[in-house]
């Protein structure tokens, strides 16, 4: 389990607990927090997960794969030092504390 807080793009936080195994994705969605719509579901394909990574954080994730790189350049306004696919992070207690900023808008 991991604590996360969401900042959506007005400022507002939610800090909500996810359980292990499920996205950072899940954990938005499955406590009904708005910003990370994830069209796709979780499978790569949309980029409507995307997030701002605080800068404590970026260092402290698991590096990005390919693919998720790739579909990151489909994001809207994409910050290649901070940027990060909610559905391709994994919870853990090692995410305990995570911050994300959501994007003025997703596409
Ligand atoms: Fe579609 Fe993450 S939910 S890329």
């Amino acid at each position: 389990m991991a604590k996360i807080t969401y900042v959506e793009f007005s400022g507002t936080e939610h800090t909500v607990d996810v359980a292990d195994g499920l996205t950072v994705m899940e954990g938005a969605r499955d406590n009904n927090i708005p910003g990370i719509e994830a069209d796709c579901g979780g499978a790569c394909a949309c980029s409507t997960c995307h997030v701002y990574v605080d800068a404590a954080w970026v260092e402290k994730l698991p590096s990005m794969d390919d693919m998720e790189e790739d579909m990151l350049d489909f994001a809207f306004e994409p910050d290649m030092a901070r940027s990060r696919l909610t559905c391709q992070l994994k919870v853990s207690a090692e995410l305990d504390g995570l911050k994300v900023f959501m994007p003025e808008k997703q596409i």
